[in-house]
């Protein structure tokens, strides 16, 4: 069967842990199951993988595609900023291996009802759990002019985000906004498509309105924060991001676990020594090849990180 979703940097994140013994391996962004499907392939010496989504339905389509690894997988619906609780709750205590695949999948995407495309009509939801409280359509009709402007800027990169945020404003006094086409249309006039500029304006709208209606990058850092504390030493942390805030809070994290000076002051000067608890393995970020990029566009910007637990 085909899956909608092509699995980033496959071949990379394989090769990231070929050197590992993977006994006990924990996906936390599991998806369509591309990767789970792969690394159960090249690691017959798997008896556990743990395979974690917030979205209930990509649980479903993961849990039938690795129907021949019944035995092994356990699927867990849960988000991982929650990782110590996940990890007590399923009973495990180190594994050797994580891997994390941020961002949203293919078949989110094509759910019109998902509300996350700009291109297909559908509520302003944007939720990847259907069971949390904050949906997009909140955020664009009651949300300061100021929120939304900043989140347009810091978490979409849009140039126009001043503009963009007025114009939601100016609209919702009128009616509030519903739909992502009556969002499109409101903001098609002042983010005009141009085709040489490559990405269209609105994708970064809808992306900030994302990152804000799941709370990317707090859950991220949360996460950063516990995830070394579930590796065995030699184990391995792999993390694929998309979007460069999300890749800098890894870079910065990893980095800063991999240090035996502590600054203190933030101003330098003030360093205490602390124990390394990780050695990072990718000095730079790992991308795709041009060959890539052409079959699956949306590997353009994925940024692959790894580090070890020491
Ligand atoms: C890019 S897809 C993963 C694709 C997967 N690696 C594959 O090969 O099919 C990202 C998935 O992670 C899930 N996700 C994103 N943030 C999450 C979080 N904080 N906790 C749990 N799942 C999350 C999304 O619901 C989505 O299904």
């Amino acid at each position: 069967m085909a899956y909608p979703h092509l699995p980033v940097l496959l071949q990379e994140v394989l090769y990231s842990f070929t050197a590992n013994k993977l006994h006990t391996f924990i996906d936390a962004t599991l998806g369509a199951g591309g990767h789970a499907e792969a690394l159960l392939k090249a690691h017959p010496e798997i008896v556990r993988y743990i395979g974690i989504d917030q979205d209930q339905s990509a649980l479903a389509i993961a849990s039938e595609r690795l129907a021949p690894w019944k035995e092994k997988t356990t699927f867990c619906h849960a988000n991982f900023r929650d990782f110590h609780q996940i990890v007590s709750q399923l009973d495990l205590s180190q594994v050797d291996g994580i891997l994390v695949d941020l961002g949203v999948s293919s078949m989110q995407l094509d759910q019109a009802e998902r509300g996350f495309s700009f291109s297909k009509n559908g509520p302003l939801d944007m939720r990847m759990d259907k069971s949390s409280p904050l949906l997009a359509a909140e955020i664009v009709n009651d949300w300061p002019e100021k929120e939304l402007g900043k989140i347009f800027r810091d978490w979409g990169e849009e140039r126009q985000w001043r503009r963009a945020a007025q114009a939601i404003v100016v609209a919702r006094k009128q009616k509030p906004i519903e739909t992502t086409l009556e969002l499109a249309t409101i903001l098609k006039p002042i983010l005009p498509y141009n085709p040489k500029k490559g990405i269209h304006p609105l994708t970064l709208i809808f992306q900030a309105l994302r990152i804000a209606t799941n709370q990317e990058l707090q859950t991220i850092e949360l996460f950063l924060k516990q995830a070394f504390d579930h590796l065995v030493p030699g184990g391995r942390l792999a993390i694929i991001s998309f979007h460069s805030l999300e890749d800098r809070l890894v870079k910065n994290q990893m980095r800063f676990l991999a240090e035996d000076k502590w600054n203190t002051s933030g101003i330098g000067g003030v360093f205490l020594d602390k124990t390394p608890v990780a050695k990072v393995i990718t000095k730079k970020p790992v991308t795709a090849t041009e060959e890539e990029i052409k079959s699956n566009p949306r590997s353009r910007s994925a940024k692959l990180r790894v580090a070890e637990k020491i």
